[in-house]
């Protein structure tokens, strides 16, 4: 039987325009639908508003409008930014349309005739940010641990459903079932909330006092409790009970929220399905919360993060990768431009743009941007390169099946970095030049377009723009249909060739300064050299120690117009760039260059030379006309000291 999947988000309150938490989860989903896509499933994706209740009708108040047209308002942005954040979603549900009304309508009677829900008086402490009452023992130091407000003291006549019937039954389906609310963490949470009896669950509110929300079918003073009806929307939206995707998906139900909403998705949700004859869903997803540098994004501390903001700025896809590598699912995370920048620079730009643009570089220079047909390895090094792309290929699966979507991108990263020391190994550009060295040549270049082929691959749950632009540079098919996975990911299964057109940069850098999130680095000059050893051309040793010689790989090179001598090279220092004006042009051509490993006088005064910023100056031997750059032998990173 081929498996399905049916992934959801949480339906968003209308009282707020989206932000990065939002977007964080809806990325995530759109993540696993891809990925599960790719893995043959058929899929099916849910994400929608949620916009009934206290809360909604306050913030339409702020606002002065009514509760329907400020909803569809909102509504309206949330379901516009999803495709601008390649979110493709099959359904967007609004829980203020006639279809989801029904089915709320539908299950409460439903649970009524059934004995589930009776009338009575409530009496407890009440969150409107949550909208919900909390248990003395929920409450920090008295307050809600959401919001950091006092709950107020609510009393009042209503309807409850009998969810302490369920509760034994609960227990033992999430002991029963050890993932069925993941990560652990979160598991542990839900059974910790039912070690004490539970209370009943108030599921109503007076009209009287809220007008904004489904009438109770079997008494119209009263209408539905926000949560009652919002978590219905992950059944409305299949169509219950009649409708084809709810037979063809609710089995193969995953819902995907944050933390702050585990008690109404892993204790009232199954408990209001068992009530109604649905079976529960299969897993409940539960990951962390983003911090903005070290506070809560909060509206009141104005450090709210607009998603289109940084997708304007940085691109979508940094902003896509940057959320999945940097939070561990399951725990919290800090959001910062630096960090984001950081990553850009180095992960996107430098490892992976790199050695795409180095692979197509050689092989348009090398091959008439022909690449190889499919060539066997013959070294040790090719076969530890391909050994690591299948190893990669392997665990792929399970990483991303288990949410470890880190993981994932650090193994891809693991490839990309050995991808990238392999050319350093093997020379290609030392091989181009021996005429008898064309088949190495070509198997080299071969092993390199086929890394980047399955790195497109992989990438594409992640980052869909790249891995479709890298498919379309590499000259092969992109990845995106179902079942992909299986057809397109193993070495050599499909054949390369055809001439490729001109390699194009992946991710331009940012200079931090530029993108006004840095200061230009203060650097000291070294002090003065003491005269007396200056005039004997002697050099004592602490004068030699602040000399700061340091590995820096090249990232590109150029030359500079008006000068045959100068080339203009970018360098990687550690987590720092640099521009390095060099007198080598007669010595190495710009693309020999890339990739080395050489020695940089780092703490030189930045000078200008031909109009061009140089910050450093690169040690190299010289012995009459030739010239040779000293270069690092071996597997040190960038950035170290050299002494
Ligand atoms: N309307 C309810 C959900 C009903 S689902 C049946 C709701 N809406 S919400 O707009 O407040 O969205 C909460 C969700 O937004 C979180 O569970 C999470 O998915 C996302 N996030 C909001 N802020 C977040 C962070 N700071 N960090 C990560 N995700 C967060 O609750």
């Amino acid at each position: 039987m081929k498996t399905r999947f049916y992934i959801s988000t949480p339906i968003y309150y209308v009282n707020a325009e989206p932000h990065l938490g939002h977007a964080y989860t809806t990325i995530v989903a759109d993540v696993m639908r891809r990925f599960h896509h790719l893995l043959g499933e058929e899929t099916y994706f849910v994400t929608g508003t949620d916009e009934h209740g206290d809360k909604v009708l306050k913030a339409a108040k702020e606002r002065g409008m009514g509760p329907k047209p400020y909803a569809d308002l909102i509504s309206q942005a949330f379901r516009d930014l999803w495709p601008r954040l390649d979110c493709s979603y099959d359904r967007f549900i609004r829980t203020t349309e006639p279809d989801h009304v029904r089915v709320v309508q539908y299950i409460l009677q439903k649970v009524y005739d059934a004995g589930d829900i009776y009338f009575g008086r409530y009496e407890g402490l009440y969150c409107t940010g949550c909208e919900r009452f909390y248990t003395e023992r929920e409450l920090e130091d008295g307050r809600c641990p959401q919001h950091e407000t006092e709950p107020e003291l609510r009393q009042e006549d209503n309807y409850f459903f009998r969810m302490s019937r369920y509760q034994q039954w609960l227990k033992d389906h999430i002991e029963e079932h050890p993932d069925f609310i993941r990560p652990e963490r979160y598991r542990n949470e839900a059974l910790a909330m039912l070690r004490d009896p539970l209370e009943d669950l108030c599921i109503s509110r007076p009209r009287s006092r809220l007008d904004w929300g489904i009438p109770l079918p079997f008494d119209s003073n009263y209408v539905t409790y926000v949560w009652f009806d919002a978590l219905i929307n992950y059944i409305s939206a299949l169509g219950y009970p009649d409708g084809e995707a709810f037979r063809r998906y609710w089995p193969y139900a995953e819902h995907l929220i944050a933390k702050d909403i585990l008690k109404p998705h892993g204790i009232y949700w199954p408990t209001m399905l068992k009530a109604a004859g649905i079976e529960p869903y299969r897993h409940l997803n539960v990951h962390g919360y983003w911090n903005v540098e070290t506070s809560k994004m909060s509206k009141s501390l104005g450090n709210v993060i607009r998603p289109l903001d940084l997708v304007e700025k940085y691109g979508l896809d940094a902003f896509r990768y940057f959320l999945l590598r940097e939070m561990v699912f399951g725990l919290d995370a800090s959001f910062s431009e630096v960090a984001l920048v950081q990553r850009l620079n180095s992960d996107l730009a430098n490892d992976l743009g790199n050695l795409l643009q180095r692979s197509l570089t050689m092989v348009r220079r090398y091959l008439k941007g022909v690449p190889p047909r499919s060539l066997p390895s013959e070294d040790p090094e090719d076969q530890e390169l391909r050994e690591k792309a299948e190893e990669v290929l392997e665990g792929y699966p399970s990483a991303m099946g288990g949410l470890l979507f880190h993981k994932a991108l650090m193994r891809i990263w693991d490839l990309i970095g050995l991808t990238n020391r392999y050319i350093d190994r093997t020379e290609p550009f030392r091989l181009a030049k021996d005429p008898a060295k064309r088949r190495r040549l070509e198997v080299v270049l071969y092993h390199l377009v086929e890394v980047n082929r399955l790195v497109s691959l992989l990438l594409w749950p992640f980052m869909p723009r790249t891995s479709s632009e890298m498919a379309r540079q590499l000259g092969v098919e992109a990845p995106g249909n179902r079942g992909d996975l299986m057809r397109l990911g193993r070495w050599g299964a499909v054949e390369l060739g055809g001439e490729l057109p001109t390699p194009k940069p992946l991710f331009p850098r940012v200079d931090p300064v530029q993108a006004g999130i840095a200061e230009i680095g203060g650097q000291k000059p070294p002090p003065p050299t003491s005269k007396e050893s200056e005039d004997k051309g002697e050099l004592d040793m602490a004068a030699f120690q602040r000399v700061d010689l340091r590995v820096a790989e090249v990232l590109s090179a150029q030359p500079i117009k008006g000068s045959d001598r100068l080339l203009k090279l970018r360098v990687q220092m550690g987590a720092e760039e640099r521009q390095v004006v060099a007198g080598i042009a007669q010595h190495y051509a710009p693309e020999d260059l890339v990739g080395r490993r050489v020695v940089l006088v780092a703490n030189l005064k930045p000078a200008k030379i031909f109009g061009q910023v140089s910050q450093g100056m690169l040690l190299a031997a010289v012995h009459g006309e030739d010239l040779r750059l000293v270069t690092i032998d071996g597997e040190i990173p960038s950035g170290a000291k050299v002494r």
